[in-house]
């Protein structure tokens, strides 16, 4: 059975910031919302799979944020880690509506 989809409102779009991310917490969860230079909104879990390293808080350059405790490259777009290191977090679909910005979570 196909799950519904929740939209949970970010902020509005000219409000996220530029090369880092926003941290919006939903109920126990935290996700970290990206504005990338082409205008393109992302959405990823805010949570490094390597020590925790909180992912909003990293530099982001192209489509990839580079963590803040010891600087791995991770996606925006599908969440992969770079090599040489591995690992993945979770990605997140996004909407933007009437200048506001929304993330779809499955509930
Ligand atoms: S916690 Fe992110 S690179 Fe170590």
């Amino acid at each position: 059975m196909e799950k519904t989809l929740r939209r949970v409102l970010v902020g509005n779009y000219e409000d996220l910031p530029e090369g880092f991310g926003k941290t919006v917490v939903i109920e126990d969860q935290e996700v970290a919302v990206f504005k990338l230079d082409s205008g393109e909104i992302r959405a990823i879990e805010n949570k490094c799979p390597h020590r925790g390293g909180v992912l909003a808080e990293g530099f982001v350059s192209g489509e990839h944020v580079f963590c803040p405790m010891h600087d791995w490259k991770i996606s925006v777009k599908d969440g992969k880690v770079q090599e040489p290191d591995e690992g993945c977090v979770q990605t997140f679909e996004t909407e933007i509506e009437n200048e506001l910005v929304y993330l779809l979570l499955k509930s």
